[in-house]
């Protein structure tokens, strides 16, 4: 996957918003739908099971149409979970480039289980409706006067039907599982820079502890969205077709209550956990904003689904769903916003590439235009707060310059971005620098002040006092 990587050109800082926009639009889709996918394949695999195994033709129901909710037609796993999946490998590529993060590789593997698992549960649903077929037909031969050797060639072959169709459902469901492993761990290995270089193999994630809350966060999610979603779609969704009958809504309601409960419980614990293990560098007020409102839409969910219980009216339902959905939307938008802090000074880094190429190309056409020099900077922008040896409003470049030699990328990010760094002084208000105009001047300084002149230069003006 790393190929991708390196076919990836740099973003310019528009580019990399418009990226940070997608990977938050599709993961909002995302997230929920693999979520609805793997609850409901998941419980359709037991209630078969436990179905066949007590002959209990609810259950069997049950897991029939568990089986078809999320997958039914081939435009909605295509537009929910591929596509997007696709997408967000594509945006990690375009985010990550030369960094060492695994998050890409991570991310396609997740899109290849993913489709994996897509097709081998369409295949649990197909052989689902045959097997149904194929017992109708059964008791049509047995109704006959003389069965025949039909019968039996029949019962093999909806044996060999049965044994396959439960085959797929179980591949399918690990497989989800897969990939459900897989795009969360690709988030957690891009949203912190620290694990970029860490997990380095698939060893090293099996390893790191982040995994684990964050696909436990992701379970969480996937019991809510089909709690609720289950509950949406018999009781509210589509009212035209039959009443679902007392016994079979009775067994509907408790399964979903049981995953609601389950989900709006550990939930918001598991997302505080998760925000605890982000490193300084990716949290924010925003992030903390929207995690606080999406908390409060989960509790407007649950209530929801109380009023629901109490007058059993399918609107109320059918709100605690998009309650629960904006709730989640909110949670894939914070995701977006912890990898938008966490990948600031590698977008810094990235638009000074883009202008750099752009500069080459320009140069290699014959449009380049006029670079100022670093001097010419120092004298338009710099000179005003700061001089090489005494202290104005700015530090003196003395004291402060050395101390980035061998660190070039760092000081453009600071001149590029100031942060708040000595409490002797004020902030430095930023200078809307363009990247190759940060370059020039840093490169201009560090060669002013770097080691290597330090001692060629003229007394007095460049020697740090120790
Ligand atoms: C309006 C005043 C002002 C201007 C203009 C200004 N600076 Fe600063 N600069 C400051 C202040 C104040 C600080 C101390 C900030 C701090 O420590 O938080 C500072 C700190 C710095 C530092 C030290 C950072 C560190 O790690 O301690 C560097 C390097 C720097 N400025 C470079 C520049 C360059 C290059 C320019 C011109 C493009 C520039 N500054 C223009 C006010 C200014």
């Amino acid at each position: 996957m790393d190929v991708l990587k390196s076919l990836a050109s740099a973003p310019s800082v528009e580019h990399y918003h418009l990226l940070l926009l997608i990977g938050a639009l599709v993961s909002i889709v995302l997230y929920p739908y693999l979520g609805f996918l793997l609850g409901t394949s998941y419980l359709s695999n037991r209630f078969n099971r436990k179905g066949r195994k007590e002959r209990n033709a609810l259950y069997l129901r049950l897991a029939k149409n568990l089986a078809e909710i999320a997958l039914v037609n081939k435009t909605v796993p295509t537009v929910f979970a591929l596509l997007p999946a696709l997408s967000l490998l594509f945006v990690y590529a375009q985010l990550l480039q030369s960094t060492a993060s695994l998050a890409v590789s991570f991310a396609g593997f997740g899109f290849i289980a993913l489709l994996a698992a897509v097709i081998l549960l369409y295949a649990y649903k197909y052989t689902f409706q045959l097997g149904d077929f194929l017992e109708g037909y059964k008791e049509v031969l047995q109704s006959t006067k003389k069965p025949g050797d039909g019968l039996s060639s029949l019962q093999e072959y909806s044996d060999s039907n049965e044994r396959l169709h439960l085959l797929f459902g179980q591949y399918g469901v690990v497989l989800t599982v897969v990939a459900a492993f897989f795009v969360a761990s690709a988030f957690v290995v891009a949203s912190n820079p620290v694990n970029w270089e860490h997990i380095d193999s698939i060893f090293s994630l099996f390893l790191s502890f982040d995994v684990y809350v964050r696909f436990l966060q992701f379970l969480a999610l996937s019991a809510g969205a089909t709690g609720f979603g289950v509950l949406f779609f018999t009781f509210s969704w589509n009212r035209t077709e039959e009443e679902p009958g007392e016994a079979y809504a009775a067994l509907v309601r408790t399964l979903s209550m049981r995953l609601i409960t389950g989900s709006l419980l550990t939930l918001p614990v598991l997302l505080l956990l998760g925000y605890f293990l982000l490193p300084g560098e990716s949290l924010s007020g925003v992030l903390f904003g929207i995690a606080g409102l999406s908390l409060g839409f989960l509790l407007l969910a649950a209530q929801f689904v109380y009023t629901y219980e109490r007058g059993k009216e399918p609107h109320h339902a059918a709100s605690a769903l998009y309650v629960f959905g904006c709730a989640a939307a909110l949670l894939s938008v914070n995701d977006q916003v912890a990898l938008y802090n966490a990948t600031k000074g590698q977008a810094a880094y990235l638009s000074y590439r883009h202008e750099t190429e752009i500069e080459e190309l320009k140069s290699k056409l014959g449009v380049s235009g006029v670079v100022l020099t670093g001097e010419d900077i120092f004298n338009a922008k710099c000179s005003a707060c700061h001089a090489v040896d005494q202290k104005k409003v700015g530090p003196a470049y003395k004291d402060v310059v050395p101390k980035y030699v061998g660190r070039k990328e760092q000081m453009m990010a600071f001149v590029l971005n100031p942060i708040k760094i000595n409490p002797a002084f004020p902030p430095m208000p930023g200078q809307g620098l363009k990247p190759a105009e940060a370059d020039s001047i840093v490169s201009y300084l560090l060669r002013k002040l770097g080691p290597a002149d330090t001692k060629g230069a003229a007394p007095g003006q460049t020697a740090p006092k120790k």
